[in-house]
C-alpha cells in the first residue's frame, strides 16, 4: 500500500492491490473516485469542476452542517466547499487496508455563517472490496449545537433504466418532487424520472443493484449508522439546466446518500459523535 499527493488539483491517493484506487481532493475532502480491483464504483461527472470553485458533482461531497437549502449559508452547508487538510499522523496502512484522515475546524469564515466551534475528522478507508467514511464531529464549544449531515455518494450505474434500490420497503419518505409524505411499497426501488426523495429510519442497509433482470452481478451495499436514506437522480430536464453535469449522464448515476437529515442532531458542547458508511461491493464470490 502506497499513497502520494499531487499538488496540483490537490488530491490525494490511496492505493491498494489489483488495481484498487481511491482519490480524496482536499477540496470539501471529496472521495472522487474509489476503483476496487480495476472497477470505478462511483460516479462524477465529466463536467464536475475539481479546482475547488464549487462543490464536486459526483464522488462523496460531504454535506454538514445543513442539508439542503439553509438560511445561515449555501445549499448543503459549508463542509463541501472547504478546504481541508491532510493529518498525516493519523494515515495508516497496512493489513490489507488503508485509511487517511482530514481535518476541517472551524475558522472566521464558517463562525460568519454558523457561529460554532467544532473539529471534523473524516476517515476514509479502503479494504479489499470495502470503502469506509467515517466522520467524527466534535463540538470544542461549551454549548450544544445542532446539525444535519449526510454523505452524498454518487454511484456509477451502466444503466439507470435497469438499476434498484432494495431495503426500503415499508420506510416512509418525503417526495421532494411531486410533495407529500408516502410509505415505499416497493422491494426494488426503480427510478424512471427525476427522484428526490428521503426515506426516513431505514431498518438497515440499503442495496444497489445494477441489473435487475441479472441478479448474479455484483452489488453495492450501502451500510451506515446514519438514520436516513436520500435517493437523487435529477433525470433529463434537470439534468440541462446543470452546468456542471452532462445532458445525457442521468442515465450513469443515482445517488444514495446515507445521512441524518430528517431530525436535527444536538451535540452537547465538549463531545463528539461519530457516523459512519460502509460500501460493499458484494459479488456471487466475495465473502461478507
Ligand atoms: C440532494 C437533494 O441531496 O442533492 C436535492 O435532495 C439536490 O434536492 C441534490 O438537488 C443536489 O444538490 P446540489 O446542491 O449538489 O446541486
Amino acid at each position: 500500500m502506497m499513497s502520494d499527493i499531487s499538488n496540483k488539483r490537490q488530491e490525494v491517493f490511496l492505493k491498494g492491490k489489483e488495481g484498487s484506487e481511491c482519490t480524496i481532493n482536499l477540496h470539501g475532502a471529496t472521495v472522487t473516485s474509489w476503483k476496487n480491483k480495476g472497477e470505478e464504483i462511483l460516479f462524477c461527472s465529466e463536467k464536475a469542476l475539481l479546482d475547488g470553485s464549487k462543490a464536486v458533482r459526483g464522488g462523496i461531497p460531504l454535506v454538514f452542517p445543513n442539508f439542503g437549502p439553509w438560511t445561515l449559508g449555501p445549499q448543503h452547508g459549508f463542509a463541501r466547499i472547504k478546504k481541508w487538510r491532510e493529518d498525516d499522523a493519523a494515515s495508516q496502512s497496512g493489513d490489507g487496508a488503508c485509511s487517511k484522515v482530514f481535518v476541517l475546524e472551524d475558522d472566521e469564515e464558517t463562525r460568519k455563517l454558523w457561529n460554532e466551534r467544532f473539529r471534523l475528522e473524516y476517515t476514509v478507508k479502503m479494504e479489499e472490496n470495502k470503502l469506509t467514511t467515517s466522520l467524527k464531529i466534535y463540538n470544542k464549544g461549551e454549548s450544544a449545537f445542532s446539525f444535519t449531515t449526510l454523505m452524498h455518494t454518487y454511484f456509477r450505474v451502466d444503466d439507470i433504466d435497469k438499476s434498484g434500490v432494495k431495503g426500503l420497503k415499508g420506510v416512509s419518505y418525503d417526495d421532494k418532487v411531486d410533495g407529500g409524505q408516502h410509505v415505499e411499497d416497493r422491494e426494488t426501488v426503480r427510478i424512471d424520472k427525476n427522484y428526490d426523495r428521503i426515506y426516513k429510519n431505514c431498518p438497515g442497509p440499503v442495496e444497489l443493484i445494477p441489473d435487475v433482470d441479472k441478479p448474479g452481478l455484483s452489488r453495492k451495499l450501502i451500510a451506515s449508522n446514519l438514520n436516513d436514506i436520500v435517493v437523487w437522480n435529477p433525470w433529463a430536464e434537470k439534468a440541462k439546466s446543470m452546468s456542471d453535469f452532462g445532458d445525457d449522464e442521468y442515465h450513469n448515476m443515482v445517488c444514495v446518500e446515507a445521512g441524518t437529515v430528517s431530525e436535527q442532531v444536538s451535540l452537547a458542547g465538549n463531545s463528539d459523535v461519530v457516523f459512519s458508511q460502509q460500501i460493499i461491493v458484494v459479488d456471487q464470490h466475495s465473502k461478507m
